[in-house]
């Protein structure tokens, strides 16, 4: 099977499994894991913030950012297209009494800041409103087609948050993505965002993990939070270990992703009864629609899985496609001719 779900699909490193065995271990929920604390310090120091905690998801880890950021009874303002509001079981209005505020996603993956401004309470004194308490953005955003946020778009969303004392949580979980597409160190973007969350598990090739970033303050209330949603974890190291391995060796690599992305756009551009634009996609997630006819997206999916090729249904009809270091060149030739086959076998 060619599979393209998802990047959250690939397996650990030979190196990772290695390090994971390794790895001198502790009592994390007592500060003891001297793996965990190895990797909250390179992962602080490589996205330019003070302090990092380790979290078992990536979804843990925005919790407990909008639990540490928004009082209860306030809003977060999010994107109507982000995994926060849409894939992450509504955690912040069930945990923190939290109002999700959702706004509308641009087709670039930025909330646009008009939007945000309508979204603010037209007098902050009136009782009747809940106040906004955080703006949640995502880079690079998925629903969006991996889109990276770019650095005049985040420049403006501080001056928005500075402005109206709201601040900013970055949903970074392919933050390495962006930074490798675009060439902009992870500091750099991160420094637009009071906290940032990336994941491990992703692209970054690690099994488990996510790491919540931010000042110390924000980070130490964090663990409190984490120990209460049950994310306080004991011997941790074993998966740190290999977290460690993915912040050192396996960032750069992300441009063979990206480059494979780009090669199966540029294939499916030229199957007809395809609809793909290939100039939008600059890191690893591939959206893309069946206009032939005879085809829906649930049909087409299914097919193409018979053949071996495993993607999935994206919503508003698209197909997502997403490429990682399970894949190389001779699968992405491969995929594209498993489309053409399942179209031309339609019509
Ligand atoms: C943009 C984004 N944010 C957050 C998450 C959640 O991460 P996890 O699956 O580790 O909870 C995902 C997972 O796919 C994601 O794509």
């Amino acid at each position: 099977m060619i599979e393209m779900r998802s990047d959250t699909f690939t397996l650990p490193t030979a190196r990772m499994l290695s390090e994971m065995t390794r790895a001198p271990l502790g009592d994390d929920v007592y500060g003891e894991d001297p793996t965990v604390n190895e990797l909250e310090e390179l992962a602080a120091k490589s996205v330019g913030k003070p302090a990092a905690c380790l979290m078992p998801s990536g979804t843990m880890a925005n919790l407990a950012a909008m639990l540490v950021h928004v009082p209860r009874g306030g809003k977060v303002l999010v994107g109507n297209e982000s995994d926060i509001y849409l894939y992450e079981a509504g955690g912040a209005s069930v945990c923190g009494g939290i109002v999700y505020e959702p706004v509308p996603t641009q087709p670039d993956g930025t909330l646009a800041i008009d939007d945000l401004a309508a979204a603010l309470p037209p007098d902050p004194d009136d009782p009747q409103f809940a106040l906004p308490g955080l703006v949640c953005v995502e880079n690079t955003h998925n629903r969006m087609g991996g889109r990276v946020l770019s650095q005049g778009y985040l420049d403006q969303l501080r001056s928005f948050a500075t402005d109206h004392g709201v601040p900013v949580h970055m949903d970074g979980a392919r933050i390495f993505n962006a930074a490798v597409a675009s060439g902009v160190p992870a500091a750099e973007i991160a420094a637009h965002a009071d906290s940032l969350q990336f994941c491990l598990s992703k692209g970054l090739s690690a099994p488990i993990g996510s790491i919540l970033a931010g000042e110390t303050a924000f980070v130490d209330r964090a663990r409190r939070v984490r120990k209460m949603l049950g994310g306080g974890m004991r011997q941790a190291g074993v998966f740190a270990a290999a977290g460690v391995v993915a912040l050192t060796s396996m960032v750069d690599r992300l441009a063979e992703d990206h480059a494979l992305a780009a090669q199966l756009a540029a294939g499916l551009a030229d199957v007809d009864g395809i609809d793909v634009d290939a100039n939008s996609v600059t890191t690893n997630i591939v959206l893309f629609r069946v206009s032939a006819d005879g085809l829906d997206e649930k049909s087409f999916v299914d097919a193409a899985g018979k053949r071996g090729l495993a993607v999935g249904e994206f919503g508003h009809g698209r197909i997502r496609a997403v490429t990682h270091r399970g894949l190389a060149s001779a699968d992405i030739t491969r995929a594209v001719a498993i489309v053409a086959d399942v179209v031309r076998a339609a019509s």
